[in-house]
């Protein structure tokens, strides 16, 4: 028997000790989570997204009366990031949610569908993708979507070996 042990490294920080750059792009997802459409959870998600050519791309959940149809603010940035600089890639990803009047102090992580399609990205352009998750007063960094989708379904998977 062989063991594999898997290791996240999570670094925490306050607001204050962010980069400018860092605060620009959570300002931007709080400010996306406002344009979210969730008459139904009522949990507002906005998603920033820093391209390497230094644009910043933004979106935010949009729900659907048929449920499953409805796509999270994380797929809605990078599908859109994707779409519009199809050769750029993305390195950091911004989240925060909003609920019962005010932002989640809670630092809210992307659900599995998302970080199957962060990680896509990741490959793609051969970068790793940071993440800022927004909680106040607790900011979670984490250094790659690989570190929240160990032993994760690549493109690689889908070769015969
Ligand atoms: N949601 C996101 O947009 N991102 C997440 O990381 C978690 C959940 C959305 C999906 C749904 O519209 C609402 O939040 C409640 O689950």
């Amino acid at each position: 028997m062989k063991k594999i042990s898997l290791h996240t490294a999570i670094e925490v920080y306050t607001y204050e000790e962010l980069t400018d750059q860092q605060k620009t792009l959570i300002q931007k997802a709080k400010e996306t989570s406002l344009s979210a459409y969730s008459p139904y959870s009522k949990f507002s998600v906005g998603a920033a997204i820093l391209l390497e050519n230094g644009e910043i791309v933004c979106g935010s959940n949009q729900e659907n009366a048929a449920y499953p149809s409805g796509i999270c603010a994380e797929r809605t940035a990078m599908f859109y990031a994707n779409s519009t600089y199809p050769t750029v890639a993305p390195i950091c990803i911004a989240i925060v949610a909003f609920t019962d009047g005010k932002f989640k102090q809670t630092a809210i992580s992307p659900c599995g569908a998302c970080r199957q399609v962060l990680i896509e990205s990741e490959i793609r352009f051969n970068k790793p993708i940071t993440m800022l998750l927004y909680g106040e007063p607790e900011i979670f960094f984490i250094n790659s979507i690989k570190d929240l989708l160990p032993l994760n379904f690549a493109p690689s998977s889908l070769l015969s070996s």
